[in-house]
């Protein structure tokens, strides 16, 4: 099993390239099976989500030609509609082939997912609208089976913003009779993403990045190529190790547009920040002051940059309390941090958190793939070395992690 290996470092100094968002290319790939034809995707983060998601619709006798930084998909006009549990089991993102299997096939058998590190995935609200779109799901043996007829447009209101069953619903009712609106939808720029990519396919909808997006469905669509959106989350990782190492450091192609909250949240902490021509520039000099900060669906803060802002916060100056609105157990890495030293005190979904002059490096293990990337930045403000074990979470989200902060001066290496 690879390791990370990282030691105290900084100034860090350069450029770093933002590559496309893994938490859109995977719904772009499994859009694709709404319509046969060639689709050229370009900006695919070089990652194994996008592996095991060309695995998926490998499985369902698509084909895939991955060399990122692009991916050929060619759809046959009948796919197998069927996520095995071995795929599913492995990224629970595969849900989202659910929405576009009922909408073109009329039926699909998902393997239901189970949960993970974050503690429950639950998927009703996926399965109530699209029930309300006119499907029938019945489960056995681990399986959800779906069935429908021509789907219908309606009005499905989400008691919660959830991303995935946005996108899953987004991607049933393009092809559905008549008009849906979906209200109190998810406002991620994922989600702007896909439906740009599906109007680019010859669907209409209005309202994509608002609560109410407003689907015309149409009776067939098409192929279409697209470049993915650029991964705010990664940009978040390298801004992180940036306040935890200090330096100046350029992030190309990252869009600061998407990440208002959060850079507001850094300047308050003391970064500079400020936009450029393909990106945004950062510099941090001495050490950052704790903020408080509560994750919430988009524009707030979101949950996936929280153990970034854990990670600055441990070696900041003063105590930042930072509360989890979005999933319930997403604190395991806090463990991790404190065997390097960190002064974290967790309450139900409250963390406060104690800044120290520097870390200690420790031996400590990635969980998630956040959690993973959060003790490559802790590691960076740490003395001795750390090593971070658990490296295949790191694989599922970043291109090069190691390689892009090493490019910029950091201490880390992989060994295996
Ligand atoms: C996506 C992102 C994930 C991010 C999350 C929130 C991908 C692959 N993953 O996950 O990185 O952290 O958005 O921004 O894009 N919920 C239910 N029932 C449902 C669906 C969701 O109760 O049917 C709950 C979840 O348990 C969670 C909350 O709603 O508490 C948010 O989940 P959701 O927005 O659906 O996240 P994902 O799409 O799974």
């Amino acid at each position: 099993m690879d390791r990370i290996v990282v030691s105290e470092s900084g100034p860090l100094e350069g450029e770093v390239p933002i590559h496309g968002a893994k938490n859109s290319v995977l719904k772009l790939m499994a859009a694709t099976l709404l319509a046969a034809g060639d689709y050229e995707l370009t900006n695919v983060p070089d990652i194994v989500d996008v592996r095991l998601m060309a695995d998926l619709l490998e499985a369902m006798n698509v084909e895939v030609d991955l060399a990122p930084p692009r991916c050929r998909i060619s759809v046959p006009a009948l796919v197998r509609p069927e996520a095995p549990y071995e795929l599913v089991e492995r990224m629970r993102a595969s849900i989202v082939v659910l929405g576009p299997l009922l909408a073109r096939y009329g039926r699909a058998r998902v393997a239901l997912p189970g949960g993970d590190d974050f503690g429950p995935r639950p998927i009703d609200m996926h399965l109530d609208a699209l029930r309300q779109l006119g499907a029938h799901f019945d489960t056995a043996h681990g399986n959800i089976e779906g069935r429908a007829d021509r789907l219908l447009g309606t009005e499905v209101l989400l008691e919660y913003p959830s991303v995935g069953a946005t996108e899953n619903i987004l991607m049933a009712s393009v092809l559905a009779k008549g008009e849906t609106v979906i209200e109190n939808a998810a406002r991620e720029p994922e989600i702007s993403d896909l439906a740009n990519f599906l109007v680019a396919m010859g669907a209409s909808i209005e309202g994509a990045g608002t609560s109410t997006i407003t689907v015309e469905g149409v009776d067939e669509l098409h192929s279409t190529d697209h470049r993915v959106v650029a991964d705010r989350i990664e940009a978040a990782t390298f801004l992180s190790a940036l306040g935890v190492a200090g330096g100046e450091l350029t992030l190309s192609g990252a869009r600061p547009e998407h990440m208002d909250m959060l850079l507001r949240k850094l300047s308050d902490m003391g970064m500079q920040i400020c936009a450029t021509e393909g990106g945004l520039w950062a510099a941090v000099h001495g050490r950052l002051d704790s903020v408080d900060i509560a994750t919430l669906p988009y524009p707030g803060v979101a949950t996936d940059y929280k153990p970034f802002i854990v990670a600055m916060l441990t070696v900041a100056s003063g105590v930042g309390i930072v509360t989890e609105n979005i999933f319930g157990g997403r604190f395991r890495y806090v463990d991790e941090l404190r065997r390097m030293g960190a002064d974290i005190r967790t309450e139900g979904h409250h963390a406060v958190v104690r800044g120290c002059e520097r870390l200690s490096g420790a031996p400590v293990k990635a969980h998630d793939i956040r959690a993973g990337a959060a003790l490559v930045v802790a590691g960076l403000g740490a003395t001795g070395s750390t090593e971070i074990s658990g490296v295949d979470h790191i694989d599922r989200g970043y291109t090069d992690l190691v390689g892009d902060l090493a490019a910029v001066g950091a201490n880390i290496r992989r060994c295996s």
